[in-house]
């Protein structure tokens, strides 16, 4: 149970965990390529620390020491037959992208999660891997995990994704690694390109154009040294508190500010956030940036279209700020919330009301009366770490105490968030 009161001002200075999706790639990427990839700034949360452990169930020898970790690949033909049922925990990412790899591998497996992802859909990934001429079968015929996979020769095929997901990109890509003949995506807006990015660095044969990425099979990936970069997903919750917090102002140093994951940082702006980016530094696949923020008084906006998929998970955070901002917010073409940890369209308009907000769930998003004052909750999580952490944030700006009974949560994604929360407040 975290207990958290209205804050005086956050001051300071922060280095964020490591970004959770490139953290998940370099271990798996990492596993597939030729030699020892070392990785500076992993994000040791549990989401990454599941993707470690199903590749350690297949042979990988992975040394993880809190932010570093050294990974022995094993090259794309290397990885061992798991003998028991991979466990992704909480996260999409491992289940969706490693469904991927095992399709194009010469033995069976099964993978699986917890109860929150057994109810996530997969028919998203099956679909396209099934076109591939995979063998992937949901067990329970519900199309979610626990999803059983026979490992077979797969074929390129052209993928037109109804859904604008880095998670369905990165699952045909990497399948494209094991086909005959060349794979390609296009999507209905651009998802976060990481794979891209780190399959290329790695020696990967891909190209991107507009909203296609293609891969050509066959190339070796090289084992380099990756830097990840902080994780924007992470500073977004300390963003929104120094904009918040009257008097506040805080630097966060390296954080990833790759554009198809930084629309937070535009809407903020276009909210009237004062927000600055210093010593940006582009030298290696993903650029990084200090972030110079300082509190300002915001005002409602609209978040629509290809904006979405650059902020998805930012939107619970993005939704408190709609609720503290005068005038009105409008969050649409966000169905895939529903589809998140939680169905975080429910959530966030749940906890908002309970803390007096007036907000107006809709079928794709949400319509946020913004500029009443919001006072202290018992705030329901549905064990999802961004609503946890959004609600934390929104109960620094509220009147009396906010309760979080499933604080412990945040390990998903950030172990460290309620002290790095503390540190700003000393
Ligand atoms: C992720 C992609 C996004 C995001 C998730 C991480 C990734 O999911 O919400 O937290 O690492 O590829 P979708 O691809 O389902 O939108």
């Amino acid at each position: 149970m975290m207990k958290i009161t209205k804050a005086k001002k956050l001051t300071g200075e922060l280095t964020v965990p490591g970004d959770k999706s490139i953290s998940h790639r370099s271990v798996m990427l990492g596993a597939l390529s030729e030699g020892i990839t070392e990785a500076e700034g992993f994000l040791a949360g549990a989401d990454c620390l599941s993707t470690i452990s199903c590749f350690r169930q297949m042979g990988i020898d992975i040394l993880q020491e809190g932010s570093r970790v050294v990974i022995h690949g094993a090259g794309l033909h290397g990885l061992k037959a798991p003998s028991k049922i991979l466990d992704a925990g909480n996260s999409g990412t491992t289940v969706r992208l490693m469904s991927g790899i095992l399709a194009g591998q010469p033995f069976s497996s099964e993978i699986t999660g917890d109860a929150s992802i057994q109810k996530r859909p997969m028919g998203r990934i099956i679909d396209p891997l099934t076109k591939m001429n995979a063998s992937i079968a949901s067990a329970k015929g519900n199309g979610c995990a626990p999803l059983k996979i026979q490992g077979q020769k797969l074929q390129g095929i052209h993928f037109l994704s109804p859904v604008a997901s880095a998670q369905v990109k990165s699952c045909v890509l990497l399948a494209g690694l094991y086909a005959e003949g060349n794979t390609s995506v296009t999507e209905p807006a651009l998802s976060r390109d990481h794979t891209e990015r780190m399959l290329r660095y790695l020696g990967a044969s891909v190209s991107s154009s507009g909203l296609t990425a293609s891969i050509e099979p066959g190339s070796r990936l090289i084992g380099q040294k990756i830097r990840i970069p902080g994780d924007i997903s992470s500073a977004a919750y300390f963003i929104a508190a120094a904009l918040l917090v009257p008097g506040s102002e805080i630097l966060l140093k390296n954080v990833g500010i790759n554009p198809t994951r930084s629309g937070m940082l535009e809407v903020c702006r276009a909210m009237g956030g004062n927000i600055t980016l210093l010593n940006e530094d582009c030298s290696g696949p993903e650029p990084m940036a200090d972030l110079l923020v300082k509190s300002s008084s915001l005002h409602g906006t609209v978040i629509e279209g290809s904006l979405i998929p650059t902020l998805i998970d930012e939107l619970p955070m993005l939704a408190v700020l709609g609720a503290y901002a005068q005038g009105t917010t409008v969050i649409r073409d966000a169905a895939e919330l529903k589809v998140k940890e939680s169905d975080r369209i429910a959530s966030v308009s749940e906890n908002l009301k309970r803390m007096g907000a007036d907000v107006i769930r809709t079928e794709d998003g949400m319509i946020i009366h913004g500029g009443k004052p919001l006072h202290g909750a018992t705030i329901e999580t549905g064990l999802d770490h961004r609503i946890a952490m959004s609600f934390s944030i929104a109960a620094l700006a509220a009147e009396g105490e906010t309760e979080i009974p499933e604080a412990d949560c945040v390990t998903i994604s950030y172990p460290e968030f309620f002290e790095d929360l503390k540190s700003l407040q000393a």
